[in-house]
């Protein structure tokens, strides 16, 4: 069996890593137009990138209204600034939301129709350079060709695709991620750790991709407990970057599986940050994932120097203090009522049919049932 595997363009990655990219950026135009959210602006890394390409010659508008995870009017907003700005390439600048945001804005800057009409197909066009800056160790978004938005008619989340999606550049630099507070670093580094396993037991996982989620998985292990403890731990910070990297690359070519599936939904209509939602389904989900791809998971067991793949994971989860459904908050009989359309909503989404044991609506439903009564 033959493999596609797909990158960014280019991939700069460690301390400097804007300084190294000054000449790459400067090829891609004359106006960036920086796709951020207002807390990232307010650290004042917004500002010393906008100065950075000031001393480049390089002209900047910064679009930061992004008040929660993407939606069909923010990225309407965001085009609105790109064209009015005569911008004439784009930078994301952030976590998963700006990224994919900056993503968004790119194809729709140039597709005619709207966002929800390449709903499932492959989003093509001649789309403006981009490059994407991560602040969070999660979500992998600078190494993928996907991007998550929600449909504000229906409340669905939808993942879009394309090659054409692909950052020209990706700068990977771990020092933008030392302000995050504990919650966000545990949230996005559950969510790599959730690409990492998802891809390395998709039914089309590749040696290539194995090479990646292995690593990433081994270090997420060792160094989440350690950079949620202290998050100016350097060594940890730095290796939770690679990995979210890593698993980034992973999934672009391996594909998500079933928790990402069932997490959408959740994040949708409970309003539940993408990496908490993975992490509250998890360990459920690959209980159920386990029969059919035991040796995937004696492979990563045997990595991370465990006995039981499971049972570790149950012990991070612990350790990082994952909330329960109930222990969030969320009103249970609300989400049994919903459990329906979620489990339809998943299993459209197709990703679950990316795991290597067939997955029903009947099993969706049965995890959901067991998140509840955790
Ligand atoms: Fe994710």
């Amino acid at each position: 069996m033959a493999f596609n595997f797909t990158m960014p363009g280019r991939t700069i990655m460690g301390q400097g890593a804007f300084d190294s990219a000054i000449p790459y950026i400067r090829e891609m135009g004359k106006k960036a137009l920086i796709v951020t959210g207002k807390i990232i602006t307010k650290t004042g890394l917004t500002g010393k990138i906008q100065k950075k390409l000031e001393g480049a010659g390089i002209a900047s508008a910064v679009f930061n209204d992004l008040p929660g995870e993407p939606d069909d009017k923010m990225i309407i907003s965001a085009v609105q600034v790109y064209r009015s700005e005569k911008c004439d390439f784009i930078i994301g600048l952030g976590g998963g939301t700006p990224l994919d945001t900056a993503k968004a804005v790119a194809a729709m800057s140039v597709l005619k129709c709207e966002l929800i009409d390449w709903a499932g197909k492959e989003m093509k066009g001649d789309f403006p350079p981009l490059v994407l800056i991560p602040t969070t160790a999660g979500t992998g978004s600078e190494a993928t060709k996907f991007f998550v938005y929600t449909d504000t008619k229906t409340d669905a989340k939808l993942l879009m695709k394309g090659d054409d999606l692909l950052p020209d550049l990706a700068l990977v630099d771990f020092n933008y991620t030392l302000s995050a507070p504990r919650g966000i670093t545990v949230a996005t580094g559950m969510d790599a750790l959730t690409h990492a396993v998802e891809a390395y037991t998709s039914k089309k996982a590749s040696p290539l991709t194995d090479f990646y989620c292995l690593d990433a998985i081994e270090r997420i292990f060792k160094m989440l407990p350690l950079a949620a403890k202290d998050g100016n731990n350097i060594a940890a910070r730095e290796s939770l970057a690679i990995a979210a990297y890593e698993a980034g690359v992973a999934i672009n070519n391996s594909s998500v599986t079933i928790v990402h599936g069932m997490s959408r939904p959740i994040g949708a209509l409970f309003h539940v940050p993408h990496g908490i939602s993975n992490a509250m389904l998890i360990c459920e989900c690959l209980k159920f994932a386990l029969d059919g791809a035991e040796s995937r998971f004696a492979d990563i067991a045997r990595r991370i120097g465990a006995g039981d793949f499971i049972s570790a994971l149950e012990g991070l989860t612990k350790e990082l203090e994952i909330p329960t459904l109930r222990q969030y908050g969320i009103d249970l009989k609300k989400f049994e009522e919903f459990s329906p359309k979620m489990a339809k909503d998943a299993l459209a989404s197709g990703s679950p049919s990316n795991t290597r044991k067939e997955v029903s609506e009947a099993d969706i439903l049965k995890i959901y049932k067991i998140l509840r009564e955790k």
